[in-house]
């Protein structure tokens, strides 16, 4: 079964207040959605594996750890999810970074596919895939479909805010993805947006309305 981690750190849900708010400009915005997901990130290895390493300090030799292996992989879901990555390979800087080009129709609300280019390695990679919205869970079920097709079987997804209608289709299509969540918000309104969400995630990231 998935595990599902909704976030409760002071700073976490501090930001997240800022970002929801009408007011806040693109680039506010942007460089608080990548705190979060710096933040997030955090949480989100926590399960990552190590290994003992003999090392020499100024003063003596010991054993410390070091991550095991070092095969990870951010993906984000564009256009939004690009507003996380930076976050994340500040945490981890040796990851790989593919995109999965994704938007939702408008009328029908079904993501449709316009890009996907992975690390070739990508299926020997621990795999975080982030985008800030989870909606009807729409993208992030192809995104994670498209990856498992790709031989990806280590996978996680970082979300900014997420609706319980996709949190609900997330865990059911892919209950071997552990999914962490910023906040959980109250519902989807006619339009597919989350209330009281933040609107429109690419947009206000990248000030395009
Ligand atoms: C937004 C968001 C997610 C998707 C969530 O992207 O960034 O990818 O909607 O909705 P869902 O859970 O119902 O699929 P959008 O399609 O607006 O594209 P954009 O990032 O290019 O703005
Ligand atoms: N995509 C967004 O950017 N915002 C929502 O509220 C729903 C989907």
């Amino acid at each position: 079964m998935a595990r599902v981690v909704v976030m409760d750190h002071p700073l976490i849900k501090h930001k997240i207040g800022i970002i929801r708010r009408k007011n806040t400009g693109t680039k506010e915005f942007r460089d608080i959605i990548s705190e979060i997901a710096m933040l997030e990130c955090y949480e989100a290895t926590r399960n990552l594996q190590l290994t003992d390493v003999d090392i020499e300090t100024p003063v003596a030799r010991t054993t410390s750890q070091e991550l095991k292996g070092k095969k990870l992989a951010v993906v984000p879901i564009l256009r939004a999810g690009l507003g996380m990555v930076d976050g994340l390979l500040t945490m981890i800087p040796a990851a790989k970074v593919g995109h999965i080009g994704l938007y939702r129709d408008p009328a029908t609300l079904e993501p449709v596919e316009y890009y996907c280019k992975l690390p070739a390695d990508c299926a020997e990679r621990e795999v975080f895939v982030v985008d800030p919205m989870l909606a009807t869970g729409g993208s992030a079920l192809e995104a994670v479909r498209m990856l498992k097709e790709h031989g990806c079987t280590k996978l996680h997804f970082l979300c900014i805010i997420a609706a319980p209608e996709g949190v609900k289709a997330f865990t059911e299509a892919h209950p071997d993805v552990d999914l962490y969540i910023g906040a959980l918000d109250d519902h989807l309104n006619d339009h597919g947006y989350i209330v009281p969400g933040l609107g429109d995630a690419g947009d206000r990231i990248f000030g395009t309305k």
